[in-house]
């Protein structure tokens, strides 16, 4: 049998990068972390996806959104049309940062320095996969995308251009739809959080 075709140059980037992050010291989070989770998907996806940071499930699985809110989201892009096999999915910061609660790891907001930290990684992973569209989800995502602070509300319709030109569209994060108390209300952002994430992928055909 032939041998398989050696892996392409972004592939191989990609591979080494995800190595490299390993160990990776930019900010002290890796200390408590079980490990970095970096982003997974083609190389040439229809989206780029950005989340926060991995949550308790994604840190002891090492894959990005694989717990409540990746449930959540996957539910989400099934209902826009979406594969979830065609995008390329990663967080702004790669380590879980969190405060331990008894037997609980309590989500811990990232700060602008570890946004900034990790920025390094996540442009390493948008220079590889230059992808047609990229999708913030969540304030953090938006934040580290853009390099300063971005109020989802006003951008929400209009989308964003990234410091060096491409696309972005912003949504809320899946998480903030879990929290909210409100039944009507959870029911009501969620569609539109559908809805936002329809509207990418229609940008992105
Ligand atoms: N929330 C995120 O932002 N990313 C994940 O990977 C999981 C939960």
């Amino acid at each position: 049998a032939e041998p398989p075709p050696p892996p392409s140059n972004a592939q191989a980037a990609w591979e080494a990068l995800r190595h490299d992050i390993q160990t990776c010291r930019r900010c002290d989070l890796y200390c408590d972390a079980t490990q970095p989770v970096f982003g997974e998907g083609p190389l040439s996806p229809r989206l780029f996806i950005v989340g926060e940071q991995p949550g308790d499930q994604e840190d002891l699985a090492g894959r990005p959104f694989v717990g409540p809110a990746g449930a959540l989201l996957d539910e989400a892009m099934a209902e826009a049309g979406i594969e979830r096999d065609r995008c390329y999915v990663t967080n702004a910061v790669k380590h879980f940062k969190f405060v331990q609660r008894g037997k609980r790891r309590i989500h811990q907001t990232p700060t602008v320095g570890e946004i900034k930290a990790c920025n390094w990684w996540l442009e390493q992973e948008r220079a590889l996969v230059r992808p047609p569209l990229v999708v913030a989800l969540g304030a953090s995502a938006a934040r580290a995308l853009m390099g300063k602070a971005v109020t989802i509300s006003k951008v929400r319709e209009e989308g964003i251009i990234l410091p060096d030109g491409s696309e972005c569209r912003v949504t809320v994060h899946p998480s903030y739809l879990l929290r909210l108390p409100d039944e009507g209300a959870r029911r009501d952002e969620r569609a539109r959080f559908v809805e936002d994430l329809r509207r990418a992928a229609q940008r992105a055909d």
